[in-house]
């Protein structure tokens, strides 16, 4: 039962309460009415200290499909956080109005803190550079949406590997399923860093590579992750400019790919896929970015505990 429990990074789930996630979310997509107006008279509470598009206006619309309804803010600026007061009274304060809190921050280790301070349900929606577990069940949906099943495929992640959260989550969820082989394709200075590599996967005994040559392993990936250059965790702008465009993902590259490999990104882009790739059936970006809103339905219904991992309503 996921009811009541937190989500920090993608650990905290087994592998059977994501598959029951993601059976719920397809069910969520299929069916229109299902679970409409379940969690009518609940509240999510996002608490935003970092910008977002994506996870939290798919967070609230996940809510009022639901029949909930929001309360939050969007920047800090406008929270009495730029008084100065703690992320923990803040935290406080947030799970005495509200039924469950969905909190991104720059700081590494937040939503670990939040949870411990949150009389609700804490859902890390990214803490800096470390984890993004709700962005990894909307990856791993994608994947199993369009690859059919999750194990035994060649995942090439590029771009900024050292800074991307969303990758070392994804990485580390990947390695608990069966036969995965990773490539990380990056410029030396954004590699993925070795807790991830050596440690999380040369446990799980994953086997990867690390290159800084797209074109050389691109007709190989069943899977790729591009990610973009993350600007606001560089200490040094010079460093970034001169990063930022070390990969593009064109149609002439896409030409070196197999018929059926997938390239997924967690968005926002800013250069590192071209326009012209949007067009392409393997783009999938898009498609990723709306089942984030149906996954995260059946994660808000099943640790509001209207339902249960799978479906069966409680
Ligand atoms: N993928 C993702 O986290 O996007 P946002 O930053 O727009 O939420």
């Amino acid at each position: 039962m996921l009811k009541g429990r937190h989500l920090v990074e993608p650990g905290d789930l087994s592998l059977g309460e994501m598959e029951g996630l993601f059976t719920l979310a397809e069910k969520i997509e299929t069916e229109d009415d299902y679970l409409r107006e379940s969690c009518r008279g609940k509240l999510l509470a996002a608490l935003f200290f970092e910008p977002s598009t994506r996870t939290r206006l798919s967070f609230e619309a996940a809510m009022m499909r639901l029949g909930g309804s929001c309360l939050g803010f969007a920047e800090p600026g406008s929270s009495s956080a730029v008084k100065g007061e703690s992320l923990a009274d803040t935290v406080r304060m947030a799970s005495s109005y509200a039924d469950v809190i969905v909190m991104r921050s720059p700081k590494e280790g937040a939503a670990l803190l939040a949870s411990r301070y949150s009389a609700v349900p804490v859902i890390n929606a990214g803490d800096g550079g470390h984890h993004h577990p709700t962005q990894t069940l909307t990856d791993l949906l994608t994947i199993r949406r369009l690859r059919r099943s999750i194990g035994g495929l060649n995942v090439g992640f590029c771009g900024d590997l050292k800074f991307g959260r969303t990758v070392h989550s994804l990485a580390k969820a990947l390695s608990r399923y069966p036969d995965m082989r990773m490539v990380f394709i990056s410029p030396e200075e954004l590699r993925i860093p070795d807790y991830i590599g050596g440690g999380i996967l040369g446990k799980a005994g994953v086997p990867y590579t690390e290159t800084g040559d797209l074109e050389k392993v691109i007709g190989g990936l069943d899977v790729l992750y591009m990610t973009r250059v993350q600007r606001e965790r560089f200490f040094n702008e010079e460093d970034y400019i001169r990063l930022k465009d070390s990969y593009i993902l064109n149609t002439e590259k896409m030409a070196l790919a197999k018929k059926d490999m997938i390239v997924l990104h967690p968005l926002p882009r800013v250069n590192e896929i071209a326009v012209e790739v949007d067009d392409d059936p393997r783009a999938a970006y898009f498609k990723q970015a709306k089942y984030g809103m149906f996954v995260r339905m059946a994660l808000l219904a099943s640790v509001l505990g209207i339902t249960g991992v799978g479906g069966s309503l409680c």
